[in-house]
């Protein structure tokens, strides 16, 4: 693992003093719009890239009709997300026509794949700065440039490198993200993620530790630890490190209260994990393991590396110490090659687990990735009818899991007001379920008793003891 080096470091920081200066000068403190698509990771660069504006006088604004800088942080993981951004790219064409100075910022995902950011740059000539995910560090610079009208395009893979010493400005308590991991290396055949992101690297178990460190003395409850295969964390320092050792270090942190993870590969999954998530207080009842299809032949076409019966051990394994954990998974419906006879070992799975919810995709063509050239056998309009058919067995099986609370009494870390009802306020059970109950936003950030009066397919209701 190579991190980027301090000389760089404290030249980034130069840039956001240059930067600072010149915003400071200006009568109005001049005002950021970001917008971030795709996963928790992407979210995370976005708090990343908010946190260096923060440090150079920024302001931010929801409103990009006012914004002095505006920034796409993209995803790359599905056509429908690339759709949504190109047209967001076009409608900025008005904006900068008709308010001078404003600077336009397209980074993420999907202008790390060569051909789309070339695309972007031909296509839009107002966009002022493209920049891929291995430029995030760099970004002082990048605006600096812009500011002074020079048009950015860095999509430089600087593979391997970890910049830690990067300002990171967080939504309010009580939740964290804090990314243990960067990259993939599973190179799952749909998946154009590893390319866009690099291969695996770790952070250090101390830098790790420190970070959420201060994010408790911030006051917040609850850390999500992020990494595509979580599972895998250490595995690149080859001394033993393991994720289930990262997390009994991360539970030895006082003020944090609960402890998530995303995502985990089923391959990974060890004995060791299973153990400390059964053993550790403060590691929430839930695990999100997708399976991605059902068929043992195409979970192979998909380079999956488990079978069917072998995901199905794995969740038996789980349940096992854990009666009650809360399940959920991902699923791609219409994987090149797959047949009705594959996705009914779909629905089989669903009935089998009985996953509490789940998140299904239908299979997006990606270019350069090795299933984008597989024979395919589905129609379009059966590729939906399944997919139809996935979320109403599914849909049947949720509300059933979530009927069982009824009654519950479950501990509740409060995350906010509810958005259609500010006399309701919303969070989450150790589980990870939806709860909203009649209350004040005074228990924002407390961890409260409700009782469940009301279920429903998505989420629970329920009253404060
Ligand atoms: N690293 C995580 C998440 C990756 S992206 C993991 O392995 O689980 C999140 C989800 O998007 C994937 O789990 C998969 O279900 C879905 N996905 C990825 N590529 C896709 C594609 N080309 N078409 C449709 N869904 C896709
Ligand atoms: Fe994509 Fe597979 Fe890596 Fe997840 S594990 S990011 S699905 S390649
Ligand atoms: Fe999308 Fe990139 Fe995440 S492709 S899902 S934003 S890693």
């Amino acid at each position: 693992m190579t991190e980027i080096s301090k000389a760089e470091i404290l030249r980034q920081k130069d840039f956001i003093s240059r930067i600072s200066d010149i915003n400071s000068k200006k009568e109005h403190k001049p005002l950021a719009f970001v917008e971030t698509y795709g996963c928790a990771q992407n979210f995370n660069d976005s708090e990343k890239i908010c946190g260096m504006l923060s440090d150079m006088g920024f302001g931010f604004c929801e409103n990009k009709e006012i914004a002095d800088l505006i920034i796409y942080n993209t995803c790359a993981v599905r056509e429908n997300a690339e759709m949504r951004v190109y047209g967001n790219i076009g409608a900025i064409k008005n904006i900068k026509r008709k308010r001078e100075g404003v600077l336009l910022g397209v980074c993420g995902c999907m202008v790390q794949q060569e051909k789309i950011a070339e695309n972007v740059k031909k296509r839009y000539p107002y966009v002022d700065m493209i920049f891929g995910t291995h430029a995030l560090y760099r970004f002082p610079e990048i605006l600096a440039n812009a500011m002074e009208k020079n048009r950015v395009f860095d999509i430089e893979n600087s593979e391997g490198a970890i910049c830690e010493d990067i300002s990171c400005k967080r939504e309010a308590p009580p939740l964290a993200k804090v990314p243990i991991m960067y990259g993939c290396n599973n190179f799952c055949t749909y998946c154009i993620v590893p390319y866009v992101r690099g291969r695996e690297r770790s952070r250090k178990v101390e830098a790790v530790l420190s970070e959420v460190r201060q994010v408790a003395s911030e006051g917040y409850k609850e850390v999500m630890l992020l990494g595509q295969n979580v599972n895998s964390y250490g595995n690149d320092f080859k001394d033993g490190t393991s994720f289930a050792y990262l997390l009994g270090e991360v539970c030895k942190i006082d003020g944090i209260e609960r402890v998530r993870f995303m995502t985990s590969h089923p391959k990974d999954i060890s004995d060791e994990l299973i153990d400390v998530m059964a053993r550790e207080e403060k590691i929430c009842n839930q695990l999100h393991l997708p399976v991605q299809c059902g068929s043992s032949r195409i979970l192979e076409k998909m380079n999956r590396r488990y079978t069917k019966e072998q995901y199905l051990e794995i969740v038996r394994k789980v349940r096992e110490k854990m009666p009650d954990i809360v399940l959920t998974t991902d699923i791609i419906v219409g994987f090149p090659g797959e047949t009705n006879e594959d996705f009914e070992e779909t629905i089989d799975v669903l009935k089998k687990v009985r996953y509490d919810t789940i998140f299904s995709f239908i299979y997006s063509k990606r270019g350069g990735t090795p299933a984008a050239v597989m024979e395919d056998c589905l129609t379009e309009e059966e590729k939906h009818k399944n997919f139809d058919r996935l979320l109403e067995v599914q849909n049947e099986i949720s509300k059933e899991k979530n009927d069982e609370y009824l009654g519950r009494i479950e501990k509740v870390l409060v995350e906010g007001a509810s958005k259609t009802n500010p006399e309701y306020m919303s969070g989450r059970t150790d589980g990870g379920k939806i709860v909203n109950f009649k209350g004040n936003t005074d228990m924002v950030g407390k961890i409260i008793d409700v009782k469940i009066t009301k279920t429903q397919t998505w989420s629970l209701g329920g009253e404060v003891l």
